[in-house]
C-alpha cells in the first residue's frame, strides 16, 4: 500500500475518512461535509450516538453531494488526551475498515488535530504510521490455485493523508516510515516458515542491509569453531543447515564513540532437539528467531533513517533438530568464554546460542551496553502473558531507559529480579554450570545463565517469548509476528544515545 501526503480537498472519489476529536458539533472539514450533504453527517452522528470517542467510528455510504464512495468519521477522543498512540490506532482502524469494504483508494483528513504533546504535522505522520503498520500483509504463499486467493484488483492500494501542512507532515513521516520498514522486515522474518528461512537464508537477508550502508559479516561454522564457540555450535549439530553468526555494524556516530550493541537469538526452528517438544503447537517454533528478527529490523530502521550513533547487531542463527549427530542430554560443551556447560535439556538451546554471541560481542566491540532479545522461555508467558516482555538487567539506568522507551512506543517491559540465590540453581555436578535450573523461576534462571557470559558490561536481557510471535491482533498489527521490539529499541537509541 502506498502512502502519500496532500492538502485537503473533498473532490476526490474513493473513501474519505475524517478524524474528529470529541466535540458537540462537527467543525472544519466535517462541518463542510455536513453542509454539502444536507446535514447527513449530523443526522448519522446522532443516530449512532457518535461523539468522537477514541477508537469509535461511523460510516455514511455514498452520500449525496460528495464524490466519495463512503465517509468514515473516526474518533480520536478529547484533545487533552491526544497522543501518538491514539492517532496510530485511528490510522490502523481506517485501513482495517477500508480493506474489509474492498475500497482500493482512501483519503484521511487530519485537520485541527494537535495538542501540547502532538503537533499537527506529527499527528498526520502518526496516522500514516498506523496505516502503514496495519496494511502489512504476509500473503505470499496464498496462491490463485488454492482457491482462497483474494482479488488483487480489490486491494487497498493508496492512502492519501490530507492535512493543512502536507510538506511538514511528509517531513515528520520520513523517519517513521523507516521504522515501519524495520518493523515489517522483522515481521516478514518471523512469519517466514523454517523450510525457507534457515540460517543461510536469514544471513542472506541480513546481508541485504549492506545497501543501506550497514557493514555485514557472516561467520561460518569453521570460523566459529576457531573462536571456540562450542555452546552455539552444539545446538546446530543435529541440523542439515550450517549455523551462522551474523555481525551487522552501522557507523553513524563519531569514529571513536563506543557502539551500543544488540544481540538476538536466531533459532530458525526449535524442535527441542533430542529433548523433543510435544507436537501440539510446535509449528510456532518457526518464530524462535524473533530476537534475531528484531535486531535485523532495528538495524534496518537505524541505518535507513541515518541514525547518528554507532550500533552493532549480532545474531546467532541455528536450527535445533533431533538427529544421529545431535547433541545429547548430559553432553558437556565448552563455550567461547572457556566456561563449560552441562546440557541437561537440549530444548534449553537459546541460552547456549546467546552465551557465545554475548561473549563475542563484548570482547570484540567493548560496547556501551549490550541488550539481548530472545524467545527464551515459555515461563515468561506464565508470568507476564503477552502484555509485557520480561526485562532482566545488571543496570538500573538502562532498565529505566528501556521502561520509558517501551511506554512511549507501546512495547512494554517488566523487570524481574536476579541474584545469587537464583544463580546457584544452575550449578552443575560435572561442569561449571548446567543449562537448566529446575521447575521454579524458569525465566530468571535462564537470565542468570546469560549473565554468566556478561563480563562487567552494562547489560539487559529481554525475554520476548510472549511478545514476538502469535501476537495479539490490534489496530496497528494483524500479523502473527508483530515485529515487537524494533520500535522500543529505535526509541531507546533516539532518546538516549544519538548525537
Ligand atoms: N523457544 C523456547 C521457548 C518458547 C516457548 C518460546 C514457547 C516461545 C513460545 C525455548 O527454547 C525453550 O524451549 N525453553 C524451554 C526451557 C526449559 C527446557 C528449561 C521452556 O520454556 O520450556
Ligand atoms: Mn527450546
Ligand atoms: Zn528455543
Amino acid at each position: 500500500m502506498n502512502i502519500s501526503f496532500a492538502d485537503i480537498s473533498l473532490t476526490k472519489s474513493g473513501a474519505l475518512a475524517v478524524l474528529v476529536t470529541e466535540a458537540a458539533t462537527p467543525r472544519g472539514v466535517a462541518a463542510e461535509i455536513d453542509k454539502k450533504t444536507d446535514g447527513a453527517l449530523k443526522r448519522a452522528m446522532k443516530a449512532a450516538g457518535f461523539t468522537g470517542k477514541a477508537e469509535s467510528a461511523i460510516e455514511i455510504l455514498a452520500p449525496k453531494g460528495l464524490g466519495a464512495s463512503r465517509v468514515l468519521l473516526v474518533g480520536v477522543g478529547k484533545t487533552g488526551d491526544l497522543d501518538k498512540a491514539v492517532l496510530e490506532k485511528a490510522g490502523g482502524i481506517i485501513v482495517g475498515r477500508l480493506e474489509k469494504d474492498k475500497e482500493t483508494a482512501g483519503a484521511i483528513v487530519v485537520e485541527g488535530i494537535s495538542s501540547a504533546r502532538v503537533t499537527a504535522a506529527d499527528a498526520a505522520a502518526h496516522v500514516a504510521l498506523g496505516a502503514a503498520l496495519r496494511a502489512y500483509k504476509f500473503d505470499k504463499y496464498k496462491t490463485a490455485k488454492g482457491g482462497n486467493h483474494k482479488d488483487a484488483k480489490k486491494e487497498l492500494k493508496t492512502v492519501s493523508i490530507m492535512s493543512g501542512g502536507a510538506a511538514a507532515a511528509r517531513r515528520a513521516y520520513a523517519p517513521l516510515s523507516k521504522v515501519a520498514e524495520g518493523v515489517c522486515l522483522a515481521r516478514d522474518l518471523v512469519n517466514e516458515p523454517a523450510n525457507i528461512l534457515h540460517p543461510a537464508e536469514f544471513a542472506k537477508r541480513a546481508r541485504a542491509l549492506s545497501k543501506l550502508g550497514v557493514k555485514v559479516e557472516v561467520l561460518s561454522e569453521a570460523q566459529m569453531r576457531k573462536l571456540g564457540m562450542g555452546a552455539l555450535l552444539g545446538v546446530g549439530m543435529g541440523s542439515e543447515h550450517e549455523s551462522k553468526l551474523v555481525v551487522m555494524r552501522w557507523e553513524g556516530g563519531k569514529a571513536n564513540d563506543k557502539p551500543v550493541a544488540f544481540v538476538g537469538k536466531g533459532v530458525c526452528f526449535d524442535t527441542g532437539g533430542i529433548s523433543l517438544k510435544p507436537p501440539a503447537g510446535m509449528e510456532d517454533m518457526k518464530g524462535d528467531m524473533g530476537g534475531a528478527a528484531c535486531v535485523t529490523g532495528l538495524m534496518h530502521a537505524l541505518a535507513a533513517r541515518k541514525t547518528k550513533a554507532n550500533v552493532v547487531g549480532v545474531i546467532g542463527l541455528v536450527e535445533n533438530m533431533p538427529d544421529g549427530k545431535a547433541q545429547r542430554p548430559g553432553d558437556i560443551v565448552t563455550s567461547m568464554s572457556g566456561q563449560t556447560i552441562e546440557v541437561i535439556n537440549t530444548d534449553a538451546e537459546g541460552r547456549l546460542v546467546l552465551a557465545d554471541a554475548l561473549w563475542y560481542t563484548q570482547n570484540r566491540f567493548k560496547p556501551k551496553f549490550m541488550i539481548d532479545l530472545a524467545t527464551l522461555t515459555g515461563a515468561i508467558m506464565v508470568a507476564l502473558g503477552k502484555e509485557h516482555a520480561g526485562l532482566f538487567s545488571n543496570d538500573d539506568k538502562l532498565s529505566r531507559q528501556l521502561g520509558d522507551a517501551g511506554m512511549a512506543e507501546g512495547e512494554k517491559v517488566w523487570r524481574l529480579p536476579m541474584g545469587p540465590a537464583y544463580d546457584k540453581l544452575i550449578n552443575s555436578r560435572f561442569a561449571d554450570m548446567k543449562n537448566v535450573g529446575g521447575r521454579d523461576a524458569g525465566s530468571i534462571t535462564a537470565a542468570q545463565f546469560l549473565e554468566r557470559f556478561v563480563n562487567k558490561v552494562t547489560w539487559a536481557h529481554l525475554d520476548i517469548a510472549g511478545t514476538a510471535m502469535s501476537s495479539p491482533q490490534t489496530p496497528t498489527n494483524h500479523s502473527w509476528g508483530a515485529g515487537w521490539g524494533v520500535r522500543l529499541l529505535n526509541r531507546l537509541v533516539a532518546d538516549n544515545y544519538e548525537a
